[in-house]
């Protein structure tokens, strides 16, 4: 997951792989809440891992639910109905999928068994509409309080004491501004229909209807058969009683598959890109999403658990849809009308203003910066393709689909309105992390940029200059990947030694450093599969590295290999001749130096500090000798490259130096 402040996207211009898509939002907190009801345990598998899951998970514990993880399966042990803890302090950060069932189930549990429980959120939760289920509720005759505005969380259910429920007359519940009132409804009645039915009546004319088809399907694997006059009339049947089914599996989420469907309609040109996890019989409504794409040009093939597209029309065709049966994959169509070859209009959105924001607003603010024509109304949304097209940073308002709907305008070198194309910078790229943790991590591994389009930032300096712990800095902040090729020599000089081969020995030690089997993972390296990490950094290895280093044919055998860190979104590589050398194409360089003093000075308290002895006289002798050594070498030696950016660190705290390379980095981006 990236967490970095922002997260630049070169311009993409092909896309194709195979995503594995994690599980459904809404069917993972309706099971979850549905195991956590029943009686008996159920194996949930494939669950999503997700903000919004952990807080519905951290919802039942509080409630006394077992939970049992055991590899990728959790099982939950329900409460059969029976309240555990009657008190609790509910936090369901902005899962509105948490939030609404959760209250009306806990309101007529507290209401029949005296218990009360307070259920809030983040901010934006706390402006999201909840008092037409709250008036449904109240209808009932459970207690429900408003602890801050009237309508909308944080609230209270239940006093403490025993209420008689009026579960004779229909309850009428309004159905025109979220589905997710009537579904909690229904996943909360079965709870006090033991003795006769209960009936629900809908008014208005229900939205986002397919949502209420994926709770049916639910209940009926927990047991309970809804009867139904199609969305205006349900009646859950009298002697109802939650029954775990055993085990259930968690589709793929069929939302979260609109942005790969979308990859593939505009970038799927070589090879398809291919979706597992969610396919043609999935039971989630935006599958549907799946006729849009094909209506504006993708080649959708397609059969239990799988999807598969290409790019079909090109430009994709403009298109006019009524979105009521996929408010949430509507806003990848939004994306998708950048590409295509006239005006796009989507109605039936409304539903989107009440969500993780006001995802109207949102969109067409968005959307403009990139350079397209908005208009926007209550339920609408008008949108032309830029004529041409602007580096943009796209605002993702907490919200998760704003940011993965950001990054399809990344492929807009492929829009056809001239130029090499514009990066793209999602700002705060964490907020996916509410459905889809790893997009980011997804999407890179799928999409292609232009060759030489992924950016890199070289750091190149002396032995014991910082450029390290700088270069490992700026890449983290900038969730770039980083390439330590001090460690490849490094690594090439262990394997010499390993295997008896003489520092001297050129030809042996290129075909030993062409054949490195070497895997960084996270702040480990291990070279044929054994841990390196600390022989790795000991100053006697970086003295063999230096001797091995100055061989033409060692440098050449590992180009290669460094060449190949170049990968989507961008690459911050430290060295000697990064720069001048490897990447001499960089977007910036920098050459980072301090005094033989300061760098002898800095490593002699490196070493103290891990409890290695060291003298500062041999170290000042030893540094002098390896610049010595990487300056006067015939191949690559250590030297400036002509334009790179010079940065003396001998009198600058580590942050200022990073704080001055993010500098000179911002100053290159257009944003
Ligand atoms: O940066 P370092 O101390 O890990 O590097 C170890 C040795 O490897 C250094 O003395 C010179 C050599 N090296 C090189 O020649 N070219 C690079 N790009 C990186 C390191």
């Amino acid at each position: 997951m990236y967490s970095t402040a922002f997260l630049d996207l070169p311009p993409f211009v092909r896309a194709s792989g195979t995503v594995r898509l994690p599980g459904s939002k809404s069917i993972s907190n309706r099971v979850l809440l549905l195991a956590g009801l029943a009686a008996g345990t159920t194996a949930v598998h494939d669950l999503l891992d997700s903000d919004d899951t952990s807080v519905m998970l951290d919802a039942l514990q509080a409630l006394g639910c077992g939970l049992r993880r055991e590899g990728a399966v959790l099982h939950v042990t329900g409460l059969g109905g029976r309240l555990d803890a009657r008190e609790a302090q509910l936090f369901l950060g902005n899962a509105g999928t948490a939030m609404r069932p959760l209250t009306a189930a806990l309101a007529v549990l507290a209401a029949t068994q005296a218990g009360r429980f307070e259920l809030s959120g983040v901010a934006r939760m706390h402006e999201r509409p909840i008092g037409d289920l709250v008036d449904a509720l109240r209808q009932l005759g459970c207690p429900v309080a408003d602890l801050g505005r009237a309508g909308y969380p944080p609230l209270r259910v239940g006093d403490g004491a025993v209420h008689a429920l009026r579960t004779d007359a229909p309850i009428r519940v309004r159905g025109d501004v979220s589905s997710q009132f009537l579904t909690a409804l229904l996943l909360a009645l079965p709870l006090v229909a033991t003795q006769a039915e209960v009936a629900i009546e809908v008014e208005g004319e229900l939205i986002s209807k397919p949502y209420i088809d994926i709770t049916l399907r639910l209940l009926g694997r927990f047991g309970i058969e809804v009867q139904r006059d199609g969305y205006a009339r349900f009646v859950i049947p009298g002697g109802a009683q939650y029954r775990s089914p055993g085990s259930i599996h968690v589709e793929g989420d069929a939302s979260s598959a609109s942005y790969f469907v979308a990859l593939g309609a505009i970038a799927g040109t070589e090879a398809p890109v291919r979706i597992e996890g969610v396919g043609l019989d999935s039971i989630q409504g935006d599958i549907r999403f799946v006729d849009a794409a094909r209506a504006m040009g993708a080649e959708v093939e397609g059969g239990p658990g799988w999807l598969q597209v290409r790019r079909g029309a090109w430009p994709l065709r403009a298109l006019t849809l009524d979105c009521n049966h996929i408010p949430d994959a509507a806003m990848t169509l939004a994306m998708m009308a950048l590409y295509a070859d006239g005006t796009s209009r989507l109605t039936g959105i409304a539903s989107w203003r009440v969500k993780e924001t006001d995802r109207i607003d949102a969109m067409a603010a968005e959307l403009r910066k990139l350079g397209a024509k908005v208009v926007d109304g209550a339920d609408f949304i008008e949108i032309s393709p830029p004529r041409r097209w602007q580096a943009a940073a796209i605002e993702t308002y907490d919200d998760h689909r704003m940011a993965m709907c950001g990054s399809l305008a990344a492929f807009n070198p492929l829009a056809g309105t001239g130029g090499s194309g514009c990066p793209v910078r999602i700002l705060d790229p964490r907020c996916v992390a509410k459905t889809f943790p790893d997009y980011f991590e997804a999407l890179f591994d799928l999409v292609a940029a232009t060759p030489g389009g992924v950016p890199v930032i070289t750091v190149d300096g002396p032995t014991a200059s910082g450029k390290g712990t700088l270069a490992a800095e700026v890449a983290s902040r900038l969730g770039y990947h980083l390439l330590d090729s001090g460690a490849l020599y490094r690594a090439t000089a262990l394997a010499a030694q390993d295997a008896g081969i003489s520092l001297e020995d050129e030809a042996a030690l290129a075909t030993l450093a062409g054949r490195l089997e070497l895997r960084f993972t996270g702040h480990h390296v291990f070279l044929n599969g054994r841990d390196i990490t600390d022989p790795l950094r000991l100053e006697s290895t970086g003295g063999m590295a230096s001797r091995v280093s100055v061989h033409p044919g060692v440098r050449q055998a590992l180009h290669g290999l460094q060449l190949s860190f170049r990968r989507v979104p961008g690459l911050v590589a430290d060295g000697r001749d990064m720069g001048t050398v490897v990447f001499p194409d960089a977007d910036l360089k920098v050459f980072l130096t301090a005094s033989v003093e300061a760098r002898a000075q800095r490593r002699h308290k490196q070493l103290i500090s891990k409890g290695n002895p060291a003298n500062i006289e041999d170290l000042r002798a030893d540094i002098q000798m390896r610049d010595e050594r990487d300056r006067s070498r015939a191949v690559a030696p250590l030297k400036p490259a002509e334009d790179a950016m010079l940065l003396d660190n001998s009198s600058l705290s580590v942050e200022d130096s990073i704080d001055q390379v993010l500098g000179w980095w911002q100053q290159r981006k257009p944003f």
